[in-house]
C-alpha cells in the first residue's frame, strides 16, 4: 500500500534544507548504482557520509521519530541514513527493485528494506515530469507531493522516476525494516490503528470497546513484530 505522509518536514524546514543543498556538490547517482540499476539510472546525488548528509539525515530522522502517522505506518525497527537525490536535464530512474538488504555504510550493521521512502524537498511547480511510479496490485500509481511530504511504499514494488524535463526535482530517499516484515499484515495494523485513533475524539477514554480494540492491536503487534 502507497501511504502519503504530510508535513513531516515544515516549509521552514525544507526552504532550509534546499539552502543547503543547492549548493551542495552533487555527484553522477551511477557511483552508486549495482549492474543492473547501470542501464536505467541517470541523476544526482549527494555524497553519502558527506558531514551535510548526515547533518539533514539526522534531522529527517528526529522528525520521523515525532511523526505518529510514520511510526504507525512504519513500525520501524531500523532505518537507513537518508540519501538524497536530484533529477534535473531529462534525468530519470528507469523501472527498478530495490536491493533487499543493505550494508549501512562503515558499519556492521544491515537494513532489510521492507519500505521505500521518498521525502519531496521540491515542490511540484519547480519541475515537469519527475513522478514516482510505483506498480502495485491495483497497476501503476503515480506520486508527486508537496515539499516535506513524504510517502511510503512497499520495497518489493517494481517503481521508477520518469524523466524531469524541465527544472529539478530535489528528494531525500530511505529504506525502512520493519518490526513487522509482512506488508498485509503491517497494513491490517495500520488500518486498526487509524480506525482506534479516529474513535479516540468520540467515545470515553475507557470506553471498553476502545480498551478492547486497543488490546487486540496490540496483542496482534506482539504476535508479529520481530525487533
Ligand atoms: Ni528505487
Amino acid at each position: 500500500m502507497l501511504i502519503p505522509i504530510e508535513g513531516v518536514l515544515s516549509k521552514d524546514e525544507v526552504r532550509e534544507f534546499r539552502r543547503l543543498l543547492d549548493q551542495a556538490p552533487w555527484q553522477d547517482g551511477l557511483k552508486t548504482a549495482g549492474t543492473l540499476a547501470r542501464a536505467v539510472k541517470r541523476n544526482q546525488q549527494l555524497e553519502d557520509g558527506s558531514p551535510l548528509a548526515v547533518e539533514l539525515g539526522n534531522r529527517i530522522l528526529r522528525k520521523l521519530g515525532n511523526t505518529p502517522l510514520f511510526i504507525s505506518a512504519a513500525l520501524p525497527s531500523r532505518i537507513y541514513p537518508p540519501k538524497f537525490n536530484r533529477y534535473s536535464d531529462g534525468g530519470t530512474y528507469g523501472a527498478h527493485v530495490d536491493s533487499a538488504v543493505m550494508q549501512v555504510p562503515g558499519t556492521s550493521i544491515s537494513v532489510r528494506s521492507d519500505l521505500s521512502a521518498t521525502l519531496f524537498l521540491a515542490e511540484p511547480e519547480e519541475y515537469e515530469g519527475g513522478e514516482l511510479q510505483v506498480e502495485g496490485p491495483f497497476g501503476i500509481q503515480a506520486v508527486k507531493l508537496a515539499a516535506g511530504d513524504m510517502v511510503l511504499y512497499p520495497s518489493s514494488s517494481l517503481h521508477q522516476v520518469t524523466p524531469v524535463t524541465s527544472g529539478a526535482r530535489v528528494a531525500s530517499f530511505m529504506w525502512i525494516q520493519s518490526m513487522v516484515q509482512n506488508d498485509s499484515s503491517r497494513t491490517l495494523l495500520f488500518d486498526l490503528d487509524q480506525a482506534i485513533q479516529g474513535m479516540t475524539s468520540a467515545v470515553a477514554a475507557d470506553d471498553p470497546r476502545l480498551l478492547k480494540l486497543t488490546a487486540v492491536y496490540h496483542n496482534l503487534l506482539r504476535q508479529w513484530a520481530v525487533t
